[in-house]
């Protein structure tokens, strides 16, 4: 009898929360009749201070009726929980905390315009629901980044982790060491950091003021969204390397294979000035965000750079990590590091470590004793392309809504590894060995991994890595993260016995009631989508999905089979195609660098066609890497040649035609 009792509360209950389309799902819903009536003139009230911020925000929204907030420290709820009641008269809404009132308005209001009656309580299955943005490949200005930020916090996203440098650009001002921003910020034009990714001759980028910081984290702090910044060390550093070159180790690098580009990204590990500079820098970033974690970065450490510097010799990441940890203790922050910087296990346990490079390395760390934030690119890398034909990255596969939906953080000891290669292979190529002994050097499982502590796993993040938003548009961003982002915001707030990808595929739109696909560019009203949209978001599937072109017919066009050369071009470097038969077509493409990673590619050229595999004749100039090209006859040869100086990178690689 019990049990079917409670069988009968469990269908009760899901049958309310469909009617409602909540995303992500409460916990606990028990609904009564009528609504609630909004024909008042609009009335907040708060139990406190601390409050008024959220009386605000929500009055931006109400239109009319009554609504009590009240922050309850004692309420028998878990931390960021809360109980929204809604009567007929009014709603109450009560906070275990701050968050707890922002979350239960939250799903107050995605029961507009017409509140059921009803009482909800509810609480996230884990405290860590991040997002990552990555500003320095492509800047992002903060009347933006506090428009992502909004966005994601109505999804009860908690954290943002702000990937403020890396090798394309220093976002964050520091007054102490101006040039990071004055050169590190910009590409192109005089900059000596090469404009890549298909903005080749204007000089571009920016960063943020330490007034701009202070704005977004306080914006971001009505929301209860935490802000941990990142500088990422001592790799990925090319920016500040071209700012401050003195951070560099000391050897004479050759740079013949770049055109005489210096690529080199490594802070030198052996020279103390760099760890006086470091404190100064990270005691700025200290005293800007209250979050009490600073990230220093640590993945994917071109160490070939100490080795060629004999003060260097003996000298560890570890050793490198353990300083770092210390400036940030100093500042009063704990460290936050990617899964690299804490695989030799001798950083201190308190850092987190936030698992990256797949589901094994998150467990690795959590199996070590570290805390760990799960972020493994083959599930939560939202720039990975969502289907074959769409643009993105590709390293770790392609991540569709339902795969990200598909994780469910309270069973990752027992999801199967879908091994890919790492970013690090692909990106550095030669070095790729390199970091493949790394990767099976943790493979011999310590004596905790097999039964990792579960507490370990603080939650979950989706790294967003700008690259390949520079050629479409800001509005990428909202591609790359919408849906998706729904979808990790329910697996790290709703327990996996309370939820199911048919029932989350219906509430947001993406299927009708009869599951069937559903038109996402009109989304019905009342389902998640319908949302969305009304708050301008352009999600994957608002308006007609961005493809790529369809496939040549001539060649296998996988990028992998792309052909590359081990230096930059310079002018007049050449590809040279013929076809044993005269090759008749209507189109054929001819692409320089990789698809998703544009960077490798020729940034001036032309195109050169012969009918006679002889003389050859210009057909095209290339535009943003590539051209199309309209033969006029059958064709016995195409030619692509470079008109350029180098590309900012050591290598350059040509694409397989693509010809219709
Ligand atoms: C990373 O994607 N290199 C952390």
């Amino acid at each position: 009898m019990k049990r079917l009792s409670f069988l009968l509360f469990v269908c009760a209950v899901a049958w309310n929360v469909s009617a409602q389309n909540l995303v992500p799902q409460p916990v606990s819903i028990s609904r009564g009749e009528g609504t609630m009536m909004l024909d008042t003139y609009p009335r907040i009230e708060s139990s406190s201070v601390e409050l008024a911020p959220l009386a605000r925000y929500l009055g931006d929204f109400l239109t009319g009726g009554r609504v009590d907030l009240t922050l309850d420290p004692v309420l028998e709820l878990p931390v960021e929980g809360y109980r929204l009641k809604v009567t007929r008269e009014g709603a109450h809404i009560t906070g275990k905390d701050y968050n707890g009132v922002w979350n239960g308005i939250q799903t107050f209001l995605q029961l507009l315009p017409a509140p059921p009656v009803i009482t909800i309580e509810d609480w996230p299955l884990m405290p860590y629901r991040g997002v990552m943005l990555d500003v320095a490949r492509t800047f992002v200005p903060k009347e933006q980044v506090m428009r992502i930020i909004d966005n994601l916090a109505r999804q009860k996203i908690n954290k943002f982790h702000w990937h403020l440098t890396d090798n394309e650009g220093w976002r964050i001002e520091i007054k102490s060491y101006p040039l990071l921003t004055q050169v590190g910020a910009f590409r192109g034009g005089d900059s000596p950091i090469w404009a890549i990714y298909g903005e080749w001759d204007k000089k571009y980028g920016g960063f943020y003021t330490q007034d701009d910081i202070r704005q977004v984290v306080d914006f971001a702090a009505v929301r209860g969204v935490e802000i941990i910044p990142e500088i990422d060390l001592p790799g990925h550093s090319r920016a500040a390397a071209l700012s401050y070159p003195e951070i560099l180790c000391s050897y004479t690098p050759n740079l013949s294979a770049s055109a005489g580009y210096d690529t080199r990204d490594v802070w030198c590990i052996s020279r103390e000035e760099n760890y006086q500079m470091l404190d100064i820098i990270i005691g700025e970033i200290a005293s800007l965000f209250p979050s009490p974690y600073i990230h220093i970065g640590g993945d994917e450490v071109n160490t070939h750079q100490w080795a060629k510097d004999p003060n260097c010799e003996g000298l560890t990441q570890a050793y490198f990590t353990n300083r770092l940890v210390a400036i940030a203790e100093k500042h009063g922050k704990t460290a936050a590091v990617w899964n690299e910087a804490a695989a030799s296990g001798q950083i201190p346990k308190s850092t987190l470590v936030f698992g990256w490079e797949n589901v094994t390395a998150a467990r690795k760390a959590a199996a070590n004793g570290y805390p760990t934030v799960i972020c493994p690119g083959e599930y939560f890398y939202f720039d990975m392309r969502q289907s074959d034909s769409e643009p993105g990255h590709n390293w770790a596969g392609v991540v569709t809504t339902e795969k990200v939906y598909s994780f469910d953080p309270e069973r990752i000891n027992n999801i199967k590894e879908n091994r890919t290669s790492s970013a690090a292979e692909e990106i550095y190529g030669v070095e790729a060995t390199f970091f493949s002994e790394l990767l099976l050097e943790n493979e011999t499982p310590s004596p905790a991994s097999s039964a990792p502590a579960s507490h370990s796993f603080v939650g979950i993040e989706a790294p967003l890595f700008t690259s390949v938003v520079m050629e479409h548009g800001l509005d990428f961003i909202d591609y790359q993260l919408f849906p998706r982002v729904c979808a990790l915001a329910e697996i790290g707030w709703t327990p996996a016995s309370r939820r199911s990808w048919a029932d989350f595929e219906r509430r947001m739109g993406l299927v009708d009631d009869a599951g069937k696909p559903a038109d996402t560019t009109h989304p019905a009203s009342g389902t998640h989508l319908a949302r969305l949209a009304e708050m301008g978001i352009k999600y994957r599937g608002s308006k007609e999905l961005m493809r790529r072109e369809p496939e040549g017919k001539l060649l296998d066009v996988t990028p992998t089979t792309s052909i590359t050369s081990q230096r930059a071009p310079i002018e007049g470097d050449w590809y040279l195609w013929t076809f044993e038969q005269p090759l008749i077509c209507r189109e054929i493409d001819v692409k320089t660098g990789r698809d998703h990673l544009q960077r490798t590619g020729f940034p001036k050229g032309r195109v050169e066609i012969s009918y006679d595999g002889k003389n050859f004749t210009k057909i095209a100039e290339l535009n943003d890497l590539k051209a199309t090209v309209r033969p006029e006859k059958p064709v016995r040869a195409i030619r692509v040649v470079c008109e350029s100086h180098g590309n900012g990178e050591s290598s350059t690689q040509v694409q397989p035609l693509r010809v219709r």
